[in-house]
């Protein structure tokens, strides 16, 4: 399965780099985009997922016979992560396809076509970027570099999402805001980046990043320190272990 998922995020790459002029329309709000790119390639995963897996359940972000079940074996697609940026041309967004099976995510793939990167990790064996093994950094929070994400379209998440992102502007090196959510996430997988939060997202956002970000050797949790749902919105926080704890040790997840 591994191996099969892996073929269809490159494949879907391909649909990615051959899009010009995607048709925009807003969903709900003038912030939030789709495009006949992300319908089509879902669209393209979901079929190939279910030639592959008849008996499979598929939740992704854009279509519209979606079945929410999360039982047996699952699929949770975002056919575009980053669709602001790749309506922009800001080549900064990633295909992301998680298997979960009766709850719990057993693959991970994150593809960014516009690098080539192939993020992955398989439950109990290790993450991996282009087949070769990734792992966390071990870098304090003094010493490392967030990335924050903030949806435009939750207005009731700006002052807190701020407030977090000047506290933690303060503590660390820098900060990053990518537009994905998925590659923020695989960069702390892989050490580029250190610590990563966002007030609320999808389950389609954090499924298959999140379990690279732990076969990476990082953690990953709501802000309460509860799991991330892979049924309902919710905070993420994600980071190596020593910021990780140093963020809750210094009470960043109540500020
Ligand atoms: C969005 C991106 C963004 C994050 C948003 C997500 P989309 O996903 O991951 O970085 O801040 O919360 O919704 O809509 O581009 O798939
Ligand atoms: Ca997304
Ligand atoms: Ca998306």
């Amino acid at each position: 399965m591994f191996e099969t998922i892996k073929s269809i995020a490159r494949q879907a790459g391909v649909i990615v780099l051959s899009a010009d002029a995607p048709g925009v329309h807003e969903k709900d709000s003038r912030r939030n985009l789709v495009t006949q790119y992300d319908i089509q390639v879902q669209e393209f995963i979901r079929r190939q997922l279910l030639a592959a897996y008849p008996a499979s359940h598929f939740i992704g972000e854009e279509n519209n016979a979606q079945d929410d079940a999360l039982h047996g074996l699952a699929f949770i697609v975002d056919p575009i992560d980053g669709t602001a940026n790749f309506v922009r041309s800001y080549r900064a967004s990633a295909i992301c396809i998680a298997a979960v099976q009766d709850g719990v995510p057993t693959c991970g793939v994150v593809y960014d076509p516009y690098t080539n990167s192939l993020f992955s990790a398989q439950k109990g064996h290790g993450a991996w970027l282009n087949g070769l093994p990734i792992h966390v950094s071990d870098m304090p929070l003094a010493e490392s570099i967030v990335c924050l994400g903030t949806a435009s379209y939750y207005a009731d998440t700006f002052d807190h999402t701020f407030r977090l992102a000047r506290a933690l502007f303060d503590a660390a090196m820098d900060l990053r805001r990518s537009g994905s959510a998925a590659l923020d996430l695989c960069y702390v997988a892989c050490g580029r980046a250190d610590l990563m939060f966002e007030a609320r997202l999808c389950p389609w956002d954090h499924a298959a990043a999140g379990l690279i970000v732990a076969e990476a050797g990082g953690r990953i949790s709501q802000f309460s320190g509860a799991p991330a749902s892979l049924t309902e919105k919710c905070s993420i926080i994600a980071a190596n272990p020593h910021a990780w704890q140093e963020f809750f040790d210094r009470g960043f997840n109540v500020l």
